[in-house]
């Protein structure tokens, strides 16, 4: 498996990660836009010619946001989503940023799981954050 910078040849199955993924899943035409932003890293997991998961991070300030992360769902458990988080916290080094975080939902217990296992604390909740009016956690780690 290796980590490669995301093309726009990659997001038909992308797409399709995405939509098994999340109750309110991006457009294509996001990822479009992030791959065409200097500010945002884009990258997938590829093994045996398929995406296996993907990770947008955008870079604020000194800071680099975790904006998505997806693993195909029959491929999960089995570290890829563990890679992607370490690509993007080598990256958030080498450019010099300070710390990471992103929210995630309050009843997604796996993904808090995730992070927790690579360092991430909460810190912050943010009430009504999604459409749907569930709240977000703010998890962070320096950097
Ligand atoms: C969150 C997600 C990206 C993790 O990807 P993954 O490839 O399955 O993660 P890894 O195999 O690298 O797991 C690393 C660690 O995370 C934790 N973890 C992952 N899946 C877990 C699960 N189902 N239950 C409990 N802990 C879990 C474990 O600590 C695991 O380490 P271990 O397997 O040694 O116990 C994946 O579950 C996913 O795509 N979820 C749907 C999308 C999503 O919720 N994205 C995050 C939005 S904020």
């Amino acid at each position: 498996m290796k980590i490669e910078r995301m093309q726009v040849s990659d997001l038909k199955e992308v797409m399709e990660i995405e939509k098994a993924s999340f109750k309110m899943p991006w457009k294509r035409a996001y990822f479009v836009y992030d791959m065409n932003r200097a500010q945002a890293y884009c990258m997938v997991a590829r093994g045996n010619n398929r995406v296996l998961g993907y990770l947008i991070g955008w870079k604020v300030d000194d800071k680099l946001h975790i904006a998505n992360i997806a693993v195909q769902p029959d491929e999960r458990r089995k570290g890829i989503g563990g890679k992607l988080l370490k690509t993007i916290l080598e990256i958030g080094k080498e450019i010099k940023c300070k710390g990471i975080f992103l929210e995630v939902r309050v009843s997604n217990r796996i993904a808090q799981n995730f992070y927790r296992k690579f360092g991430f604390v909460h810190t912050f909740t943010q009430k009504q954050y999604y459409h749907d009016g569930e709240e977000a956690l703010i998890l962070e780690k320096e950097l």
